[in-house]
């Protein structure tokens, strides 16, 4: 195989923030497909870093190693500085609620009203809310940070795309995770809902202060959202930098990213 340039950029104004999420060397094949072949990835407190690769490139294998959905077959995973791929069952468990996943395409229960959507996680995560007798305000509250107090006793099937979208946001930040990882949050809306979305990513990370991890296609929505970017390229954190940087590199395989 062709030896790749890694064109990391080192970024010093990161090193006194807390390190939230670190992947080091992370390898995955299946048979001959070398998925990732030692991807490395940082991720600091309040920070929103943009994950981009094409079609195949390996994102998703990656954040299902992440979730723990996969297992890699070597590296390692550090959330807040312990290891996931060597933690127990039940640390695993309470590690997780610290991180929430939007799923691509929202993965509401459709047979669920909105409620009963966001009552699920609480229930399913008693270890770190306790048992919970009136649930109500904390749905509310999940409801109103994404402007849909008013679709309580929906059902999934009476809204629209943007408002699940917003639903299974709400019911990710129910949790309130330090982490929330987005694979393609505005894949499948049209401009104007994505950009939407696009702002309520924005202003959860202003006022919950979490950090997230972003999937996207869109550059449109990684120039609006990152503060930073790994381009995930041959299975390595190929480029990394800031919009702006990585937009302006002479880079070939840097370039294509941009031509849109
Ligand atoms: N369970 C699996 N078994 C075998 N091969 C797999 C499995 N999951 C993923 N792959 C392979 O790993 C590679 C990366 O797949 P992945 O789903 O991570 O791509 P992706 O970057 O998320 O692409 P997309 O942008 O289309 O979602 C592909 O070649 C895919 O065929
Ligand atoms: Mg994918």
């Amino acid at each position: 195989m062709e030896q790749t340039q890694n064109i990391l950029m080192d970024n010093k104004e990161l090193g006194t923030k807390k390190l939230m999420l670190e992947i080091i060397d992370l390898r995955k094949s299946f048979g001959d497909n070398h998925v990732l072949n030692g991807f490395n990835l940082r991720l600091f407190e309040g920070e929103n870093l943009v994950i981009m690769g094409k079609s195949g490139s390996g994102k998703s294998v990656m954040i299902k190693c992440l979730v723990g959905l996969m297992q890699p077959d070597s590296g390692s995973i550090m959330v807040m500085g312990k290891d996931i791929t060597k933690l127990r069952q039940t640390a695993l468990d309470e590690l997780r609620t610290e991180i929430g996943f939007l799923f691509q395409g929202s993965a509401l229960y459709d047979s669920m009203t909105v409620r009963e959507n966001l009552e699920f996680p609480l229930r399913r995560h008693k270890h770190k809310f306790g048992t919970i007798s009136d649930t109500t305000q904390i749905v509310i509250e999940a409801l109103k940070s994404v402007g849909l107090e008013h679709a309580i006793n929906l059902m999934p099937s009476e809204l629209s795309g943007g408002m699940k979208r917003r639903v299974a946001l709400a019911r990710t930040l129910i949790l309130k995770p330090r982490i929330i990882l987005y694979d393609e949050p505005t894949s499948g809306l049209d401009p104007i809902t994505a950009k939407e979305i696009i702002e309520l990513m924005r202003s959860i990370q202003a006022t919950y202060k979490t950090s997230a991890l972003i999937i996207t296609h869109d550059v449109d929505c990684a120039r609006v959202v990152s503060e930073r970017m790994i381009l995930l390229v041959d299975g390595i954190n190929y480029a990394e930098g800031t919009f702006n940087e990585l937009a302006q590199s002479k880079d070939e395989k840097v370039r294509a990213f941009f031509k849109q």
